[in-house]
């Protein structure tokens, strides 16, 4: 038998059931039908499933169940295939034929990839996200941000796609003169050095009160405003100063998290361009006065007007975005922008992707968007986390971690337990933030975060390095023999089941980009691990006979290596011990 589907297989099954539908009835070619056949939802429905017919039949006025009987007989046989069911009221089961899985997964295991496509070649995607303001503390916001969106940027270039990781910085706009005059006043330049972010906002919130009582300290600050806008030399200086020294410890939360960025624009990187949008707006009709500002007025969208320039001439930080899309089609050419911000921007997106449109942009523009975290009391302010306080939070995941890898390590000496708390205690609070439905309400405790035994970092990372251990017996007890060119053998049903679900990590990979969910990606490599827990525990490994021995080594192996992938593409790392 030979190997002819490529995998993914869903995409695979997909396309054989909807060609042959397609040729059966042409009349469905431009039907809206969802021919998707995606894994089943539980084994009794087979490995995959499809439920295509009910629609179909809808379409066709046909009974669903005689539908689905003429669509598979018009398919034919598919090598994957073993075997085909018809449920209820018509729902298409689809059984593998267990020689081909064994096959596939032969080729499969030798791939690093498990499999995976490079559907985006050739093309870019522009990824905004963290993007903190320049002298305010990074809050829980642009820490969901920049975990959320690093994960999806590792895993779109692992998809093939050239990405560019823009940080783009708030670090423009009005309260840059309060800052600037206030800093001369006010400023402790020792404070300053050591925890630059916190003296800025003590600065700013002084500065702020003295512009309540004191008109013309209020004047001077928008004149300060005026001198930076203008390009003064001395104003510049100090607001580069600013931007400088809130980049420093924006990066040490970077380097904790091993994020880093292609871009690091900000807001003011575009303001030169912004008369040039207005100008545009207003050449071609789209802008109009109202009260003394200009507004875009988006009712044929269903949305509110967007102010573009307010009343005393400035802009704003829909002005940037807009000019920011134009810049970035320009230079990247994308085929799509993604932006990941918390909940509260979603109208904002909405108008700026709404003017895009109006300008011509014809990239995909996506907001991904995600709810609240809350946090285990006192971890944060109430005033909302600051950057020293989600130190804080990483450095208490540290310390925790470290109790649990001396507890099972006790062994290692002090600097390679260190090593890998950090790994899981960094690794847990990611993973505790990717595991859910981004735009869920998510609650964080200790006890889930770091569970050995439930859907968490350790758990998968513990589960690694159990699979290395029994690789390393095995090369201890069996010195002359290779499992790595042993055909894998699906004998028992769990083991049949471990080989299915293997096989499904492209699929899982795929889905979390397309959705941009990659709590999809953690959901597949939890449910993975529970088989394997089952497979070991319940079919013996070294005491198997000669061939059966080494297929369920390599099929361990496999999974161990679809753990280690699939983690690092959410940035989480894997050590060899925990
Ligand atoms: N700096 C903004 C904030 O803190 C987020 C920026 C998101 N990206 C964008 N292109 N608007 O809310």
């Amino acid at each position: 038998m030979t190997m002819t589907a490529p995998l993914p297989l869903s995409t695979e099954l997909s396309r054989w059931l909807r060609e042959a539908a397609w040729m059966r009835w042409p009349e469905l070619k431009d039907r809206d039908v969802p021919w998707d056949v995606v894994p089943a939802t539980r084994p009794e429905f087979g490995d995959y499933q499809c439920n295509a017919a009910m629609s179909a039949a809808k379409l066709l006025r046909r009974a669903p169940r005689d539908l689905a009987a003429e669509l598979l007989a018009a398919a034919g046989s598919h090598p994957a295939v073993g075997h085909v069911d018809i449920a209820g009221p018509g729902f298409i089961n689809l059984t593998l034929n267990t020689a081909w899985v064994e096959l596939a997964l032969d080729s499969l295991s030798a791939d690093p990839r498990l499999g995976t496509p490079r559907p985006g070649e050739g093309q870019t995607i522009v990824m905004d996200y963290s993007s903190p303001n320049v002298a305010k503390p990074m809050h829980i916001g642009h820490i969901r941000s920049t975990v959320i969106g690093n994960a999806l940027d590792r895993i779109h270039r692992f998809l093939g796609y050239r990405v560019i990781a823009d940080n783009h910085l708030g670090d423009w706009g009005t309260q840059f003169g309060l800052l600037l005059l206030g800093f001369r006043e006010f400023s402790n330049l020792t404070a300053y050095e050591a925890e630059p972010i916190e003296e800025l906002e003590r600065v700013y919130v002084l500065s702020y009160q003295r512009s309540q009582e004191d008109p013309a300290w209020l004047e001077a600050a928008r004149a300060e405003l005026v001198k930076l806008q203008q390009g003064d030399p001395a104003a510049r200086a100090l607001w580069r100063s600013f931007v400088d020294h809130s980049l420093r410890e924006f990066d040490k939360i970077y380097q904790r998290l091993g994020v880093q960025f292609d871009l690091v624009r900000g807001e003011s990187w575009y303001n030169d361009r912004l008369p040039g949008v207005i100008q545009r707006l207003l050449d071609l009709g789209l802008a109009r006065e109202s009260e003394g500002a200009l507004i875009v007025d988006l009712s044929d969208e269903g949305l509110p007007p967007c102010i573009v320039r307010k009343r005393d001439g400035g802009y704003n930080y829909a002005t940037t975005d807009i000019a920011t899309v134009l810049a970035r089609c320009e230079e990247f050419a994308p085929s799509s922008i993604i932006y990941v911000t918390d909940e509260r921007q979603q109208l904002h997106f909405r108008q700026i992707f709404a003017i895009a449109r109006r300008l011509g942009v014809q990239c995909e523009l996506r907001h991904v968007w995600f709810g609240l975290m809350r946090l285990p009391e006192g971890t944060f302010s109430t005033r909302q986390g600051n950057v020293i306080k989600l130190e804080r939070l990483l450095d208490e995941a540290e310390k925790r971690a470290l109790e649990i890898v001396r507890a099972n390590s006790p062994d290692l000496p002090e600097e390679q337990q260190r090593a890998i708390a950090r790994a899981v205690g960094i690794g847990a609070v990611k993973y505790a933030d990717l595991s859910q439905n981004p735009q869920s309400l998510v609650v964080f405790t200790w006890e889930k975060a770091l569970a050995m035994d439930g859907n968490s970092a350790p758990y998968l990372q513990y589960a690694c390095a159990r699979i290395a251990s029994v690789l390393d017996k095995y090369a201890e007890r069996f010195p002359d023999r290779d499992w790595a060119r042993a055909p894998i053998r699906l004998q028992e049903p769990i083991e049949r089941e471990l080989g299915v679900r293997l096989l499904q990590f492209a699929e899982a990979v795929l889905q979390a980009a397309a959705a941009c969910r990659p709590n999809l990606l953690t959901d597949y490599l939890y449910n993975l691990s529970q088989v394997y827990s089952r497979f070991y525990q319940t079919v013996p490994f070294l005491r198997a006979p000669d061939g059966v021995r080494e297929s369920r080594v390599r099929l361990s192996a496999g999974v161990a290596q679809a753990l280690r992938t699939g983690l690092s593409l959410l940035g989480i790392e894997t050590p060899s011990r925990i």
